[in-house]
């Protein structure tokens, strides 16, 4: 970042960085970074029923929802200028080969069949993962009490598909299986969706900000934790790595998460790879704002804004992240 215009002579008191802090009108022309609404997706949880909602205690203002309300809410966030909703699935169908994961009339296959009837243009993506549907809520396929890679991918491709049957634009795995992005691409193609992409949760860490998110799924490990699949929050490297092996298989786009905490990953990613990159501002981030919020230790909409411009700079094309409906009013009532 080292420029010309710093040549040698080009100093205090000559050069005067507040000049162009000044007004308001100036701070605003020589913005590097804008938020735009096109940017956010808003993940939200799927269960069984009509006219159901259930509030999540550990994610302030979110909840889960039926299809009926979830199709409502997508029309609702669609309108105010959010382009994508991320799928997850809740469920008290769970069994070992997580069956209830690729069932054809599944919870998030029923639900993105709801939101694409009701707002068609919505990219709807689905996470892809089995934590949620097996019994003992790890992300694959036990043997032994040991997540088993090879035999997790079937499963993995076969939920894919079923969301894609379902009507999915993208399917996003977040299992952190290796070649999972490949296995599922070629299920894809062989079932006639070479039209769905593949958003791969390239990097993803094994994190303790995931803590609210699996209140919200039922999805935490009975017994263990992830970090046999996910990675080593102390690696930044292997993220580039990681990126690199997805993009190989045919990732159409790539994401790292948890986001805030690991703002040189995304920059390093995003110097690694030309596809769009997204990447996940994770439920512990999110309540972690909303409850300093509510002690009014911070402002809730200054600090949320503050991150999120933050991880854009940091290179992130894609901000998925529950503050998006919010995000989506405040950058318009800024541009207004
Ligand atoms: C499923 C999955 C998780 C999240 C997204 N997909 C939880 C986990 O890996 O334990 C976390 C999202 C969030 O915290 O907002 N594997």
């Amino acid at each position: 970042m080292e420029g010309t215009q710093t040549a040698a002579g080009a100093a205090f008191p000559r050069v005067r960085m507040r000049r162009l802090r000044a007004s308001g009108t100036m701070r605003r022309m020589v913005r590097e970074t804008r938020l735009s609404p096109d940017r956010l997706v808003l993940p939200l949880f799927a269960i069984e029923g009509r006219d159901a909602r259930v509030p999540i205690d550990a994610l302030p203002g979110q909840a889960r929802m039926s299809p009926d309300l979830l199709a409502a809410t997508a029309r609702r966030v669609f309108a105010a200028g959010v382009p994508a909703v991320l799928l997850f699935g809740v469920t008290d169908r769970k069994d070992a080969a997580a069956s209830a994961a690729y069932d054809a009339s599944g919870v998030v296959q029923t639900a993105v069949a709801a939101i694409k009837d009701a707002v068609p243009e919505m990219v709807v993506v689905t996470d892809v993962c089995l934590c949620a549907y097996t019994d003992h809520g790890h992300c694959g396929v036990l043997v032994d009490g040991h997540v088993h890679n090879d035999m997790s991918l079937e499963l993995l491709a076969r939920t894919a598909a079923s969301h894609a049957e379902a009507g999915a634009d993208v399917v996003a795995p977040s299992d952190m299986m290796d070649g999972r992005v490949g296995a599922i691409r070629e299920a894809l193609d062989a079932e006639g969706h070479e039209g769905t992409s593949i958003l791969a949760y390239s990097a993803k860490y094994a994190s303790a900000f995931y803590g609210p998110f699996r209140e919200a799924a039922g999805s935490a490990p009975g017994f263990g934790d992830r970090r046999g699949y996910q990675m080593d929050p102390a690696n930044g490297r292997e993220a580039v790595r990681e990126t690199l092996l997805d993009v190989a298989e045919g990732a159409d786009m790539v994401m790292v998460k948890p986001a805030a905490a690991y703002l040189d990953v995304i920059a390093g990613v995003r110097a690694a790879t030309d596809l769009p990159l997204a990447a996940y501002h994770v439920s512990g981030e999110y309540s972690m704002i909303k409850a300093a919020a509510e002690r009014g230790w911070l402002d809730e909409r200054t600090a949320a804004m503050e991150v999120l411009t933050g991880i854009a700079r940091a290179g992130a094309d894609l901000l998925i992240t529950y503050y998006a409906e919010d995000a989506a009013r405040w950058i318009a009532e800024e541009d207004a």
